[in-house]
């Protein structure tokens, strides 16, 4: 798909970071934009920014509140998205949403482990599903299933378990690259990329902590995984109170947010471009070429200690 202009894109979890980002980029581009999100309140400060960009005539911008795990929201979403968009067909797919936790199947609750696994994967797998009866009646299609870097590799450091959204991304990027051969076979119009991502400065870090747990206080859980992953940063918590360890949590989320070395806003524009020159494999940010490079060059040594350490001094990580 060489140009946005005229078209119509789904972009699940517009809310905030990336999504948000995609939207106003292809807005500007003079595409029509629906998104999807579990805060409202966030998805209107999206339509909000599109807005002041001054849209074209006619051009929409919608928002509809749906948790991408459920397939009746998903259901709603679409219902609502052919009225108010007046279509029958969509011709951009971006899987977006996603959050992290429930890390450790040892230590986590189920609940939370499956909360990560059905948002990052099932959102993903029920977004073609929904989406793809109208991406079949338009003439060309994009779908974009965002993964990650833990997509090929399952790790964010060694004091941090990472299993639930290791397993959805890998599930994801596998989902997507067997889609190529589904699509040129079966619907030659639809195209397919997946997208991974290195560090990107976003929310999801805070995000996720509202998302899992309903509002933004740590968890037993949390406490737990922060310990952990201090301990795996060679610092000592035995005499951090709680209130030390939400700190250090905070400062995590912060950072998260604000010392990365790709912005949302580079991220988006890096998909986009991605998309128009047709490649199916999108990555995002220095840090993730060089992670896959490296993790091609000695699979056998990705999960080793110094394996970890020699890449995370190279890309400047510290987020593990
Ligand atoms: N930020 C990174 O470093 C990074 C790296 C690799 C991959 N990713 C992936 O990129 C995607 C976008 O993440 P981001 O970093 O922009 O984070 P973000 O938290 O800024 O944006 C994610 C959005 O998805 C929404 N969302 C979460 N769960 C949802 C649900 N069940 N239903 C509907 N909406 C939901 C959130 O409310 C939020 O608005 C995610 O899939 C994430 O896993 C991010």
């Amino acid at each position: 798909m060489k140009d946005f202009a005229g078209k119509i894109a789904v972009i699940t979890g517009g809310g905030t970071g990336m999504g948000r980002e995609l939207a106003r980029q292809l807005v500007a581009e003079g595409c029509n934009v629906a998104m999807c999100d579990v805060s409202a309140e966030n998805m209107a400060e999206t339509k909000r920014l599109c807005e002041a960009q001054k849209l074209p005539q006619g051009l929409r911008v919608t928002t509809h509140v749906a948790d991408v795990s459920i397939e009746d929201h998903y259901k709603r979403f679409r219902d609502e998205l052919v009225e108010q968009q007046n279509t029958d067909k969509i011709h951009l797919l971006f899987n977006n949403a996603g959050i992290g936790g429930g890390g450790s199947i040892v230590n986590s609750t189920r609940e939370s482990w499956e909360r990560t696994f059905n948002i990052c994967w099932g959102g993903v797998y029920l977004g073609v599903r929904t989406f793809l009866p109208l991406m079949l009646k338009a003439d060309e299609g994009h779908i974009v299933n965002t993964s990650s870097v833990n997509g090929f590799w399952a790790s964010v450091g060694m004091g941090v378990p990472h299993t639930a959204y290791s397993a959805a991304k890998f599930a994801v990027k596998g989902f997507t690259e067997a889609l190529i051969n589904d699509l040129r076979l079966n619907a030659p119009h639809i195209k397919c990329s997946v997208v991974m991502p290195g560090h990107i400065g976003t929310s999801i870090v805070a995000n996720s902590r509202v998302i899992q747990n309903g509002d933004a206080a740590l968890s037993a859980n949390d406490l737990l995984a922060t310990r952990q992953r201090l301990a795996g940063m060679n610092i000592d918590t035995s005499k951090m109170s709680d209130d030390d360890i939400r700190k250090a949590a905070d400062d995590r989320a912060r950072s998260f947010l604000e010392d990365a070395p790709t912005s949302a806003a580079q991220a988006a524009k890096i998909i986009l471009d991605g998309v128009k020159a047709g490649k199916w494999r999108i990555l995002v940010g220095d840090d993730a070429h060089k992670l896959d490079v490296r993790v091609r060059e000695t699979p056998q040594h990705a999960y080793d200690p110094e394996f970890y350490q020699s890449f995370a001094r190279e890309a400047g990580w510290r987020i593990g």
